[in-house]
C-alpha cells in the first residue's frame, strides 16, 4: 500500500473510532435519558421504554415441581424439562433444541405455532410419554407483550428476525393453547408466560436474593428489574403487591446518536426506526454493521483491494460470530472467498471488530448503570445482575468493557455490582414462574392461573 493510501486508511479508522465512540459524557447522557423514559413508561405516557409489568415478583426459593418449558425468542426453539427442589436448586432433566426455519419466522402465525407444537410433540415423544397424565408448561416468549396476567399477553410487535403474520395484537398463550389442541396435546396446560429477561432474573434470584436485574445480550438485547409496585403509576391496582418485575424492553430505546452506518442499517431493516438500541448493541446486528463499513472501505479502495465489494454484498452475511472469531485471533476470510489477505487488511479488520464490539458493550454498560442507578441512586447496596446471551458469554473482552464503563461511572462503588452469567436462565426461570402460577391457582379451578402475585 502506498504512503498516501496508508494515511487515508489511518484517517478512516480514526473517523470510525470517533463516530462509534461512547465517552463517559455520552454514558451519563444515556443514563439521564433512560431515567426520563423509564419514568414516562411507568406513568403510561409516551416513551420508547415499554416498562411492561410481568405480574411476577422475586421468587421465594421454595417453588417446587417439574415443568416443561417452551423457549421461543432467538434462532432456536428450545423445549426443556426442569425440576425445582424447593430449596433453591434446579435441574434441567431434559432439553432439545430445534432450528426455526426462516420461512416459519416470516410466514403465518398458524404455521409458526403449528411448527412450535411439532417441536413440543417430538420432545414429548422422547422424554415424557407415559409418565404423567397432564403437564404444566411455562412459555418463555422473548418479544414485547402487553401482559395482562401471569398467563396472558398480547404481542405488541415482532422484533429480531420474526415477522410472522397474524400474531400482533393476539394473546400468544391462546395461540399456543389452540395449536396444542389442534395437535391433540390438550393435556399440556400453558400455566405461565414470561419474557427471557424475567426468566433470567428469576432463575438467579431463586438461589441468590441479591439479584435484582436480568439482562439478555444475545441475538436481541433487553433487561428487567425489580420495581416497587407503587411506582408503576400506570397500573395503580398493582400497588398492594409490593414488588413486581418490570420488563423494560430497552432494545427500543430511541435516544442514541446513530451514525451513518446505523442509519443505513435501520432504513434497510424490516422494522424501520424500531429497536434502535438493539440495532447498535445486539448480536443480530453487529456483523451487519461491520459488513456495511467493510463495503464502504472496499469502495474507497482502503480494504481488500484485490477483491470486489460484491464479496460482501449480501445483507446479514457477516455474523457477530465472525467478529468474535477475529477477536479470538482467527479470521473469517476464507468464508468470503478471500485469499492471501495482507497484514494491513488483517489489522484493519481487527480494529473494525474492536470498534464495533466496544461500542456495543459500552452502550450495554451505560444501560445497566442506568437501571442500577434508577433502583438505588447511590448504589448503597450490593447487586447481582443476571446476564445471559452469547454476546456477553462468548465475545472476548465484552464483559471487561461493561465493567470498565461501570467503574468510569461509579468509581469504587462499581465493586458492589456483580455481573453473573446465568446459562439457560430464561428457561429455568420460566419454570419457577410456572410454579408460582400453579401455587397461586385457586384450588379446583382447573386452568385458571390468571391471578397475579408479587
Ligand atoms: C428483543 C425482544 C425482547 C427480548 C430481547 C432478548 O429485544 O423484544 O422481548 O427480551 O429481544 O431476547
Amino acid at each position: 500500500m502506498s504512503k498516501d493510501n496508508l494515511n487515508a486508511l489511518d484517517g478512516f479508522i480514526s473517523h470510525l473510532d470517533s463516530i462509534f465512540s461512547v465517552t463517559s459524557y455520552d454514558a451519563r447522557e444515556i443514563i439521564a435519558t433512560f431515567h426520563l423514559e423509564m419514568g414516562s413508561g411507568l406513568a403510561g405516557t409516551k416513551s420508547s421504554h415499554k416498562m411492561i409489568p410481568s405480574f411476577v415478583g422475586p421468587p421465594r426459593g421454595k417453588e417446587k415441581g417439574r415443568y416443561l418449558v417452551l423457549d421461543l425468542g432467538g434462532t432456536n426453539i428450545r423445549v426443556l424439562a426442569v425440576e425445582l427442589d424447593g430449596k433453591g436448586n434446579t435441574t434441567l432433566s431434559a432439553g432439545s433444541r430445534f432450528v426455526i426455519p426462516q420461512e416459519m419466522m416470516c410466514g403465518t402465525g398458524d404455521e409458526l405455532f403449528d411448527y412450535i407444537t411439532d417441536c413440543i410433540q417430538v420432545f414429548y415423544g422422547q422424554h415424557c410419554v407415559g409418565r404423567q397424565r397432564t403437564y404444566d408448561l411455562a412459555f418463555t416468549f422473548s418479544f414485547p407483550v402487553e401482559q395482562r396476567s401471569l398467563v396472558s399477553g398480547k404481542l405488541i410487535g415482532w422484533t429480531k428476525k420474526f415477522t410472522a403474520y397474524g400474531v400482533v395484537g393476539k394473546d400468544v398463550v391462546v395461540l399456543l393453547s389452540e395449536a396444542l389442541q389442534r395437535k391433540e396435546m390438550g393435556f399440556i396446560n400453558v400455566v405461565a408466560l414470561a419474557n427471557d429477561t424475567v426468566g433470567t432474573l428469576v432463575a438467579k434470584c431463586y438461589s441468590d436474593p441479591s439479584c435484582d436485574m436480568g439482562v439478555i445480550l444475545g441475538t436481541g438485547t433487553n433487561a428487567c428489574y425489580r420495581e416497587k409496585a407503587a411506582r408503576i403509576l400506570k397500573s395503580p391496582g398493582l400497588a398492594p403487591l409490593g414488588e413486581m418485575i418490570i420488563n423494560i424492553e430497552w432494545g427500543d430505546f430511541s435516544q442514541l446518536k446513530m451514525n451513518i452506518y446505523d442509519q443505513d442499517l435501520n432504513r434497510a431493516s424490516h422494522n424501520v426506526d424500531k429497536q434502535q438500541l438493539e440495532k447498535m448493541v445486539s448480536g443480530m446486528y453487529l456483523g451487519e454493521i461491520a459488513r456495511r463499513v467493510i463495503v464502504e472501505m472496499m469502495t474507497q479502495g482502503l480494504l481488500f483491494r484485490e477483491a470486489s465489494p460484491s464479496a460482501f454484498s449480501k445483507e446479514y452475511m457477516l455474523h457477530t460470530e465472525h467478529l468474535s472469531l477475529v477477536a479470538r485471533g482467527y479470521d473469517f476470510f476464507a468464508d468470503f472467498g478471500l485469499r492471501d489477505v495482507s497484514e494491513v487488511d488483517r489489522s484493519t479488520i481487527r480494529e473494525l471488530c474492536r470498534i464495533i464490539s466496544t461500542r456495543s458493550a459500552k452502550i450495554a454498560g451505560a444501560a445497566i448503570a442506568a437501571v442500577v442507578a434508577w433502583m438505588y441512586v447511590n448504589i448503597e447496596s450490593y447487586h447481582t445482575i443476571a446476564i445471559d446471551g452469547a454476546l456477553f458469554e462468548k465475545y472476548p473482552g465484552y464483559q471487561d468493557h461493561i465493567e470498565g464503563i461501570l467503574r468510569e461511572l461509579f468509581g469504587e462503588r462499581a465493586k458492589r455490582i456483580k455481573l453473573a452469567l446465568v446459562r439457560d436462565g430464561s428457561g429455568i426461570g420460566s419454570a419457577i414462574i410456572g410454579a408460582i402460577a400453579v401455587s397461586d391457582r385457586p384450588s379446583g379451578s382447573g386452568h385458571d392461573s390468571g391471578r397475579h402475585r408479587s
